[in-house]
Protein backbone atom coordinates (compact mmCIF):
# COMPACT_ATOMS: atom_id res chain seq x y z
CA UNK A 1 0.00 0.00 0.00
CA UNK A 2 1.72 3.39 -1.26
CA UNK A 3 0.26 5.27 2.32
CA UNK A 4 3.53 7.32 2.39
CA UNK A 5 2.66 8.58 -1.46
CA UNK A 6 0.10 11.37 -2.35
CA UNK A 7 -1.37 12.62 -5.58
CA UNK A 8 -2.37 11.24 -8.54
CA UNK A 9 -0.71 13.46 -11.31
CA UNK A 10 1.46 15.40 -9.38
CA UNK A 11 2.74 12.32 -7.21
CA UNK A 12 5.26 12.74 -4.40
CA UNK A 13 6.32 9.91 -1.81
CA UNK A 14 7.88 11.33 1.38
CA UNK A 15 10.33 9.26 3.23
CA UNK A 16 12.92 9.60 6.48
CA UNK A 17 12.34 9.53 10.18
CA UNK A 18 13.24 12.77 12.69
CA UNK A 19 16.32 10.98 13.87
CA UNK A 20 17.58 9.06 10.82
CA UNK A 21 20.15 10.19 8.53
CA UNK A 22 17.60 11.84 6.40
CA UNK A 23 13.59 13.20 5.42
CA UNK A 24 13.25 13.25 1.59
CA UNK A 25 10.93 13.28 -1.27
CA UNK A 26 10.80 12.07 -4.73
CA UNK A 27 8.64 13.61 -7.44
CA UNK A 28 8.01 11.88 -10.37
CA UNK A 29 6.13 13.26 -13.61
CA UNK A 30 7.46 16.51 -13.60
CA UNK A 31 8.26 17.97 -17.00
CA UNK A 32 11.81 18.46 -17.84
CA UNK A 33 13.08 21.74 -18.96
CA UNK A 34 11.30 23.42 -16.34
CA UNK A 35 14.00 25.75 -14.01
CA UNK A 36 14.03 24.06 -10.86
CA UNK A 37 13.12 26.49 -8.15
CA UNK A 38 15.92 25.95 -5.13
CA UNK A 39 15.86 29.37 -3.71
CA UNK A 40 12.18 29.48 -2.89
CA UNK A 41 11.65 26.05 -1.78
CA UNK A 42 14.80 26.75 0.47
CA UNK A 43 12.35 29.89 1.47
CA UNK A 44 10.07 27.74 2.09
CA UNK A 45 11.80 25.49 4.19
CA UNK A 46 12.93 27.92 6.21
CA UNK A 47 9.60 29.24 7.07
CA UNK A 48 9.07 25.96 8.87
CA UNK A 49 12.24 24.72 10.18
CA UNK A 50 12.36 24.67 14.13
CA UNK A 51 14.26 26.88 16.23
CA UNK A 52 13.31 30.24 14.08
CA UNK A 53 10.03 31.65 15.58
CA UNK A 54 8.72 32.45 18.79
CA UNK A 55 7.00 29.33 20.86
CA UNK A 56 8.74 27.17 19.19
CA UNK A 57 11.03 24.43 19.79
CA UNK A 58 14.93 25.17 19.97
CA UNK A 59 16.34 22.05 17.90
CA UNK A 60 18.49 23.94 15.56
CA UNK A 61 18.87 22.57 12.31
CA UNK A 62 19.88 24.13 8.70
CA UNK A 63 17.67 22.09 6.57
CA UNK A 64 19.20 22.52 3.63
CA UNK A 65 18.38 20.91 0.42
CA UNK A 66 20.03 18.82 -1.25
CA UNK A 67 19.22 17.78 -4.64
CA UNK A 68 19.86 13.53 -5.53
CA UNK A 69 18.75 13.16 -8.71
CA UNK A 70 16.05 14.49 -11.98
CA UNK A 71 18.21 18.06 -12.23
CA UNK A 72 20.20 18.69 -14.69
CA UNK A 73 22.39 22.27 -15.00
CA UNK A 74 19.50 23.90 -12.54
CA UNK A 75 16.58 22.29 -15.11
CA UNK A 76 14.09 19.32 -14.28
CA UNK A 77 15.39 16.35 -17.03
CA UNK A 78 11.66 14.62 -16.29
CA UNK A 79 13.19 11.97 -14.45
CA UNK A 80 12.02 11.25 -10.55
CA UNK A 81 13.40 13.81 -8.75
CA UNK A 82 14.70 12.99 -5.20
CA UNK A 83 15.10 15.95 -2.65
CA UNK A 84 17.09 15.51 0.70
CA UNK A 85 17.68 16.90 3.53
CA UNK A 86 19.77 15.72 6.40
CA UNK A 87 19.13 15.70 9.99
CA UNK A 88 22.03 17.71 11.67
CA UNK A 89 20.90 18.60 15.23
CA UNK A 90 20.35 15.47 16.15
CA UNK A 91 20.63 14.38 20.58
CA UNK A 92 18.88 11.30 20.50
CA UNK A 93 20.41 10.49 23.85
CA UNK A 94 17.59 13.08 24.87
CA UNK A 95 14.95 10.68 24.14
CA UNK A 96 16.73 7.45 25.53
CA UNK A 97 14.16 7.46 28.14
CA UNK A 98 11.38 7.12 26.21
CA UNK A 99 12.81 3.90 24.40
CA UNK A 100 9.80 1.63 26.65
CA UNK A 101 7.42 4.15 27.43
CA UNK A 102 4.21 5.56 25.49
CA UNK A 103 4.27 9.15 25.52
CA UNK A 104 0.71 10.86 25.59
CA UNK A 105 -0.97 12.40 22.50
CA UNK A 106 1.82 10.95 20.09
CA UNK A 107 1.95 8.42 17.73
CA UNK A 108 4.40 6.21 20.03
CA UNK A 109 1.58 3.69 21.21
CA UNK A 110 -0.69 3.54 17.51
CA UNK A 111 2.81 2.74 15.75
CA UNK A 112 3.58 0.27 18.41
CA UNK A 113 0.47 -1.20 18.19
CA UNK A 114 0.33 -1.87 14.83
CA UNK A 115 3.92 -2.62 13.67
CA UNK A 116 5.37 -3.74 16.79
CA UNK A 117 8.68 -1.89 16.50
CA UNK A 118 8.86 1.81 16.32
CA UNK A 119 11.51 4.50 15.99
CA UNK A 120 11.02 6.43 19.36
CA UNK A 121 13.53 9.55 18.35
CA UNK A 122 11.81 12.09 18.27
CA UNK A 123 8.44 10.59 17.00
CA UNK A 124 10.41 9.00 14.60
CA UNK A 125 8.00 9.01 10.91
CA UNK A 126 5.15 10.89 12.97
CA UNK A 127 7.56 13.67 13.69
CA UNK A 128 6.93 17.27 12.70
CA UNK A 129 10.32 16.67 10.54
CA UNK A 130 8.10 14.38 7.91
CA UNK A 131 6.58 17.77 5.99
CA UNK A 132 10.01 19.17 4.86
CA UNK A 133 9.37 16.71 2.06
CA UNK A 134 6.26 18.13 1.53
CA UNK A 135 7.43 21.67 1.75
CA UNK A 136 9.91 20.73 -0.77
CA UNK A 137 8.05 19.36 -3.21
CA UNK A 138 4.82 21.98 -3.13
CA UNK A 139 7.97 24.22 -4.39
CA UNK A 140 7.56 22.49 -7.80
CA UNK A 141 4.22 23.22 -8.39
CA UNK A 142 4.07 27.06 -8.52
CA UNK A 143 4.34 27.81 -11.90
CA UNK A 144 0.85 26.11 -12.40
CA UNK A 145 -0.52 27.68 -9.14
CA UNK A 146 -0.21 31.07 -11.43
CA UNK A 147 -2.62 33.89 -9.76
CA UNK A 148 -4.67 31.65 -7.37
CA UNK A 149 -3.37 33.26 -3.76
CA UNK A 150 -2.98 30.68 -0.82
CA UNK A 151 -3.50 32.69 2.49
CA UNK A 152 -2.82 30.62 5.89
CA UNK A 153 -3.81 32.55 9.07
CA UNK A 154 -4.64 31.47 12.52
CA UNK A 155 -8.42 32.75 13.92
CA UNK A 156 -7.58 31.43 17.37
CA UNK A 157 -4.57 30.42 19.74
CA UNK A 158 -5.52 28.71 22.81
CA UNK A 159 -8.08 31.11 24.18
CA UNK A 160 -7.60 34.47 21.98
CA UNK A 161 -9.52 35.12 19.21
CA UNK A 162 -8.77 37.51 16.02
CA UNK A 163 -11.41 40.35 16.09
CA UNK A 164 -9.71 42.84 14.35
CA UNK A 165 -7.79 41.68 10.83
CA UNK A 166 -4.65 44.12 9.89
CA UNK A 167 -3.11 42.15 7.07
CA UNK A 168 0.03 44.46 7.11
CA UNK A 169 0.64 43.19 10.42
CA UNK A 170 3.61 40.83 10.72
CA UNK A 171 4.60 38.65 12.70
CA UNK A 172 6.39 35.20 13.32
CA UNK A 173 2.59 33.75 14.80
CA UNK A 174 0.88 35.29 11.45
CA UNK A 175 -1.43 36.77 13.83
CA UNK A 176 -3.46 39.92 12.27
CA UNK A 177 -4.70 41.71 14.92
CA UNK A 178 -2.66 44.28 16.44
CA UNK A 179 -5.00 44.96 19.21
CA UNK A 180 -4.78 42.04 21.13
CA UNK A 181 -1.07 40.68 20.02
CA UNK A 182 0.52 41.79 23.04
CA UNK A 183 -1.85 39.98 25.37
CA UNK A 184 -1.39 36.85 23.49
CA UNK A 185 2.19 36.94 23.65
CA UNK A 186 2.00 36.93 27.64
CA UNK A 187 -0.57 34.15 27.69
CA UNK A 188 1.30 32.18 25.66
CA UNK A 189 4.75 33.43 27.36
CA UNK A 190 2.76 32.07 31.09
CA UNK A 191 1.58 28.62 28.83
CA UNK A 192 5.47 28.05 28.28
CA UNK A 193 6.30 28.57 31.63
CA UNK A 194 3.69 26.41 32.99
CA UNK A 195 5.59 23.52 30.66
CA UNK A 196 2.20 23.69 28.88
CA UNK A 197 0.98 24.13 25.69
CA UNK A 198 -2.22 25.52 23.42
CA UNK A 199 -3.64 24.41 19.60
CA UNK A 200 -5.85 26.74 17.84
CA UNK A 201 -7.48 27.31 14.52
CA UNK A 202 -6.50 28.12 11.11
CA UNK A 203 -8.19 30.14 8.42
CA UNK A 204 -7.82 29.17 4.86
CA UNK A 205 -8.78 31.55 2.36
CA UNK A 206 -7.81 30.86 -1.78
CA UNK A 207 -8.68 33.62 -4.10
CA UNK A 208 -8.79 33.33 -7.84
CA UNK A 209 -9.40 29.98 -8.24
CA UNK A 210 -11.37 29.70 -11.56
CA UNK A 211 -14.60 27.26 -11.20
CA UNK A 212 -14.68 23.80 -12.10
CA UNK A 213 -11.77 22.40 -10.28
CA UNK A 214 -12.08 19.39 -8.54
CA UNK A 215 -13.45 15.80 -9.52
CA UNK A 216 -16.92 13.65 -9.05
CA UNK A 217 -17.27 11.32 -6.69
CA UNK A 218 -13.80 10.44 -5.15
CA UNK A 219 -12.14 12.97 -6.11
CA UNK A 220 -13.85 16.09 -4.60
CA UNK A 221 -12.09 18.89 -4.16
CA UNK A 222 -12.97 19.58 -0.80
CA UNK A 223 -12.46 15.63 -0.13
CA UNK A 224 -8.94 16.01 -1.22
CA UNK A 225 -8.29 19.15 0.78
CA UNK A 226 -9.48 17.38 4.14
CA UNK A 227 -7.73 14.71 3.29
CA UNK A 228 -4.18 16.76 2.34
CA UNK A 229 -4.81 18.91 5.32
CA UNK A 230 -5.70 16.27 8.17
CA UNK A 231 -2.78 14.17 7.27
CA UNK A 232 -0.43 16.87 9.04
CA UNK A 233 -0.01 16.14 12.44
CA UNK A 234 -1.68 17.22 15.21
CA UNK A 235 -4.69 18.31 12.96
CA UNK A 236 -7.86 17.25 14.24
CA UNK A 237 -10.72 18.64 12.13
CA UNK A 238 -11.77 20.71 9.10
CA UNK A 239 -14.92 22.52 8.21
CA UNK A 240 -16.11 24.43 4.61
CA UNK A 241 -17.97 27.42 4.21
CA UNK A 242 -20.03 27.68 7.29
CA UNK A 243 -19.20 24.42 8.37
CA UNK A 244 -20.19 23.06 11.86
CA UNK A 245 -22.77 26.24 11.72
CA UNK A 246 -24.82 25.16 8.65
CA UNK A 247 -26.26 23.21 11.52
CA UNK A 248 -27.99 25.83 12.76
CA UNK A 249 -29.19 27.60 9.39
CA UNK A 250 -32.10 26.47 7.21
CA UNK A 251 -32.12 25.87 3.98
CA UNK A 252 -33.76 28.95 2.55
CA UNK A 253 -30.61 30.60 4.73
CA UNK A 254 -27.39 28.04 3.61
CA UNK A 255 -28.28 28.12 0.14
CA UNK A 256 -26.16 30.21 -1.46
CA UNK A 257 -28.34 32.08 -4.45
CA UNK A 258 -27.04 33.05 -7.86
CA UNK A 259 -28.37 36.02 -9.93
CA UNK A 260 -26.82 37.32 -13.81
CA UNK A 261 -23.47 38.34 -11.87
CA UNK A 262 -22.50 35.50 -9.71
CA UNK A 263 -22.99 34.17 -6.14
CA UNK A 264 -24.94 36.17 -3.70
CA UNK A 265 -23.32 34.80 -0.46
CA UNK A 266 -20.87 31.55 -0.07
CA UNK A 267 -21.69 29.27 2.79
CA UNK A 268 -20.51 26.64 1.22
CA UNK A 269 -17.04 27.71 0.98
CA UNK A 270 -16.44 28.11 -2.94
CA UNK A 271 -17.09 24.31 -3.05
CA UNK A 272 -20.48 22.57 -4.48
CA UNK A 273 -20.52 19.07 -5.50
CA UNK A 274 -16.44 18.41 -5.21
CA UNK A 275 -15.81 21.31 -7.47
CA UNK A 276 -15.08 24.90 -7.41
CA UNK A 277 -17.52 27.61 -7.72
CA UNK A 278 -15.51 30.48 -8.86
CA UNK A 279 -15.96 32.79 -5.46
CA UNK A 280 -13.12 32.31 -2.64
CA UNK A 281 -12.18 28.47 -1.92
CA UNK A 282 -12.78 28.79 2.27
CA UNK A 283 -12.19 26.67 5.28
CA UNK A 284 -10.92 26.35 8.90
CA UNK A 285 -9.20 23.64 10.15
CA UNK A 286 -7.99 23.26 14.32
CA UNK A 287 -4.63 21.79 15.28
CA UNK A 288 -4.66 20.20 19.17
CA UNK A 289 -2.76 21.43 22.02
CA UNK A 290 1.07 20.50 21.05
CA UNK A 291 1.85 17.00 22.93
CA UNK A 292 4.97 17.27 24.55
CA UNK A 293 4.61 19.03 27.76
CA UNK A 294 6.91 19.61 30.33
CA UNK A 295 4.34 18.30 33.11
CA UNK A 296 3.43 15.28 34.42
CA UNK A 297 1.26 12.94 32.75
CA UNK A 298 0.30 9.55 33.14
CA UNK A 299 0.72 7.00 30.85
CA UNK A 300 1.60 2.93 30.54
CA UNK A 301 5.51 0.86 29.44
CA UNK A 302 5.42 -1.17 26.56
CA UNK A 303 5.33 -3.98 29.72
CA UNK A 304 1.38 -2.17 30.00
CA UNK A 305 2.92 -0.82 33.93
CA UNK A 306 1.35 2.69 34.88
CA UNK A 307 4.14 5.17 35.04
CA UNK A 308 4.21 8.89 34.70
CA UNK A 309 5.85 11.13 32.12
CA UNK A 310 7.12 14.53 31.75
CA UNK A 311 8.55 15.57 28.50
CA UNK A 312 12.34 16.47 28.76
CA UNK A 313 13.30 17.39 25.38
CA UNK A 314 12.61 20.45 23.02
CA UNK A 315 8.57 21.51 22.03
CA UNK A 316 6.50 24.04 21.00
CA UNK A 317 4.63 26.07 22.96
CA UNK A 318 1.97 26.64 19.31
CA UNK A 319 2.70 24.89 17.17
CA UNK A 320 0.49 26.93 14.23
CA UNK A 321 3.27 28.98 12.40
CA UNK A 322 5.42 25.95 12.24
CA UNK A 323 2.34 24.23 10.70
CA UNK A 324 0.98 27.22 8.14
CA UNK A 325 3.80 26.61 5.70
CA UNK A 326 2.77 22.83 5.74
CA UNK A 327 -0.80 23.59 4.89
CA UNK A 328 -0.33 25.87 2.33
CA UNK A 329 2.39 23.38 0.90
CA UNK A 330 -0.26 20.79 1.40
CA UNK A 331 -2.75 22.78 -0.57
CA UNK A 332 -0.63 23.66 -3.45
CA UNK A 333 -0.51 20.49 -3.95
CA UNK A 334 -3.86 19.21 -4.08
CA UNK A 335 -4.68 22.54 -6.04
CA UNK A 336 -2.00 21.63 -8.67
CA UNK A 337 -3.20 18.14 -9.06
CA UNK A 338 -6.86 19.34 -10.15
CA UNK A 339 -5.42 21.64 -12.09
CA UNK A 340 -3.25 18.62 -14.40
CA UNK A 341 -6.46 16.65 -14.11
CA UNK A 342 -8.89 19.37 -15.64
CA UNK A 343 -6.20 20.56 -18.40
CA UNK A 344 -6.01 16.56 -19.70
CA UNK A 345 -10.71 17.47 -19.41
CA UNK A 346 -10.48 21.14 -20.79
CA UNK A 347 -9.39 22.26 -24.14
CA UNK A 348 -9.08 26.00 -23.11
CA UNK A 349 -6.06 27.64 -22.69
CA UNK A 350 -3.54 24.76 -23.57
CA UNK A 351 -0.49 24.67 -25.36
CA UNK A 352 1.35 22.54 -27.13
CA UNK A 353 2.90 21.15 -24.33
CA UNK A 354 -0.86 20.42 -22.86
CA UNK A 355 -1.86 18.93 -26.13
CA UNK A 356 0.79 16.39 -26.29
CA UNK A 357 0.69 15.28 -22.38
CA UNK A 358 -3.28 14.86 -22.91
CA UNK A 359 -2.49 12.98 -26.28
CA UNK A 360 0.57 10.63 -24.81
CA UNK A 361 -2.13 9.86 -21.79
CA UNK A 362 -4.89 8.95 -24.37
CA UNK A 363 -2.07 7.10 -26.26
CA UNK A 364 -1.08 4.99 -22.88
CA UNK A 365 -4.62 4.22 -22.28
CA UNK A 366 -5.05 2.58 -25.73
CA UNK A 367 -2.20 0.67 -24.49
CA UNK A 368 -3.74 -0.70 -21.58
CA UNK A 369 -6.79 -1.64 -22.82
CA UNK A 370 -5.49 -3.27 -25.83
CA UNK A 371 -3.07 -5.08 -23.27
CA UNK A 372 -6.23 -6.06 -21.13
CA UNK A 373 -7.78 -7.23 -24.25
CA UNK A 374 -4.95 -9.79 -24.87
CA UNK A 375 -5.39 -11.07 -21.48
CA UNK A 376 -8.72 -11.50 -21.64
CA UNK A 377 -8.46 -13.37 -25.42
CA UNK A 378 -6.25 -15.66 -24.06
CA UNK A 379 -8.23 -16.90 -20.77
CA UNK A 380 -11.04 -16.97 -23.35
CA UNK A 381 -8.80 -19.12 -26.13
CA UNK A 382 -8.41 -21.14 -22.86
CA UNK A 383 -12.08 -21.66 -22.05
CA UNK A 384 -12.97 -22.45 -25.73
CA UNK A 385 -9.94 -25.14 -25.83
CA UNK A 386 -10.86 -26.88 -22.70
CA UNK A 387 -14.49 -26.84 -23.70
CA UNK A 388 -13.58 -28.15 -27.59
CA UNK A 389 -15.55 -24.70 -28.96
CA UNK A 390 -14.41 -23.13 -32.39
CA UNK A 391 -12.27 -20.23 -32.52
CA UNK A 392 -14.38 -18.56 -34.75
CA UNK A 393 -17.64 -17.02 -34.04
CA UNK A 394 -18.60 -15.42 -37.32
CA UNK A 395 -22.48 -14.57 -36.22
CA UNK A 396 -21.21 -12.85 -33.33
CA UNK A 397 -18.41 -11.28 -35.34
CA UNK A 398 -21.46 -9.81 -37.77
CA UNK A 399 -23.74 -8.68 -34.97
CA UNK A 400 -20.04 -6.89 -33.28
CA UNK A 401 -19.33 -4.97 -36.72
CA UNK A 402 -23.21 -3.57 -36.73
CA UNK A 403 -23.09 -2.89 -33.49
CA UNK A 404 -19.80 -0.57 -34.17
CA UNK A 405 -21.14 0.60 -37.48
CA UNK A 406 -23.99 2.58 -35.42
CA UNK A 407 -21.39 4.05 -32.98
CA UNK A 408 -19.03 5.14 -35.84
CA UNK A 409 -22.16 7.27 -37.74
CA UNK A 410 -23.12 8.11 -34.18
CA UNK A 411 -19.79 10.03 -33.36
CA UNK A 412 -19.29 10.88 -37.00
CA UNK A 413 -15.72 9.08 -36.95
CA UNK A 414 -14.03 7.64 -39.81
CA UNK A 415 -16.04 4.11 -41.29
CA UNK A 416 -13.32 2.60 -42.68
CA UNK A 417 -10.29 3.82 -40.61
CA UNK A 418 -12.35 2.29 -37.54
CA UNK A 419 -13.78 -1.01 -39.24
CA UNK A 420 -10.00 -1.54 -40.42
CA UNK A 421 -8.48 -1.37 -36.53
CA UNK A 422 -11.09 -3.48 -35.58
CA UNK A 423 -10.76 -6.11 -37.99
CA UNK A 424 -6.88 -5.97 -37.49
CA UNK A 425 -7.70 -6.13 -32.80
CA UNK A 426 -9.94 -9.43 -33.81
CA UNK A 427 -7.23 -11.25 -36.24
CA UNK A 428 -4.81 -10.61 -33.30
CA UNK A 429 -6.77 -12.19 -30.61
CA UNK A 430 -8.04 -14.84 -32.69
CA UNK A 431 -3.70 -15.67 -32.82
CA UNK A 432 -3.71 -15.01 -29.11
CA UNK A 433 -6.80 -17.86 -28.54
C1 LIG B 1 5.49 20.99 11.47
C2 LIG B 1 5.09 20.17 12.68
C3 LIG B 1 5.84 20.28 13.84
C4 LIG B 1 5.50 19.55 14.98
N1 LIG B 1 6.24 19.69 16.11
C5 LIG B 1 5.87 19.05 17.24
C6 LIG B 1 6.57 19.27 18.46
O1 LIG B 1 7.57 20.00 18.52
N2 LIG B 1 6.12 18.63 19.59
C7 LIG B 1 5.00 17.81 19.57
O2 LIG B 1 4.63 17.28 20.58
N3 LIG B 1 4.33 17.59 18.42
C8 LIG B 1 4.73 18.18 17.26
N4 LIG B 1 4.03 17.96 16.09
C9 LIG B 1 2.83 17.14 16.10
C10 LIG B 1 3.07 15.67 16.08
O3 LIG B 1 3.74 15.34 14.89
C11 LIG B 1 1.70 14.96 16.18
O4 LIG B 1 0.84 15.64 17.00
C12 LIG B 1 1.80 13.60 16.78
O5 LIG B 1 2.60 12.79 15.97
C13 LIG B 1 0.42 12.92 16.91
O6 LIG B 1 -0.20 12.84 15.68
P1 LIG B 1 -1.74 13.24 15.46
O7 LIG B 1 -1.93 14.56 16.09
O8 LIG B 1 -1.86 13.33 13.99
O9 LIG B 1 -2.59 12.21 16.08
C14 LIG B 1 4.39 18.67 14.94
C15 LIG B 1 3.65 18.56 13.75
C16 LIG B 1 3.99 19.30 12.63
C17 LIG B 1 3.17 19.15 11.38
Amino acid sequence: MKSNSFGRYFGITSFGESHGPAIGVVIEDVKSGIEFPLAEIQKALDSRKPGRKQFSSTRKEEDKIVILSGIFEGKTTGMPICLVVYNKDIRSEDYEHLKNLFRPGHADYTYFKKFKIYDYRGGGRASGRETISRVAASGLVEDLLRDIDINCYPVQIGKFIVKEYDLNFQNDLYWYDKSNFGELQNYLDSIQKRGDSVGGIVEVKIENLPAGFGDPVFEKLDANLSKAILSIGSVKGIEFGDGFNLANLKGSEANDQINKNGFLSNHSGGILGGISTGQNLLFRFVVKPTSSINILQRTITKNGKEVSFKSQGRHDTCIIPRIIPVAEAMIKLVIADAISYQKLINDNKLDMNDYREAIDKIDEDLLIALNRRKEISELIGKFKKERNIGINDFEREIKLLKNLRKKVKTWKLDEDFVEKIWKIIIEESKKNQ
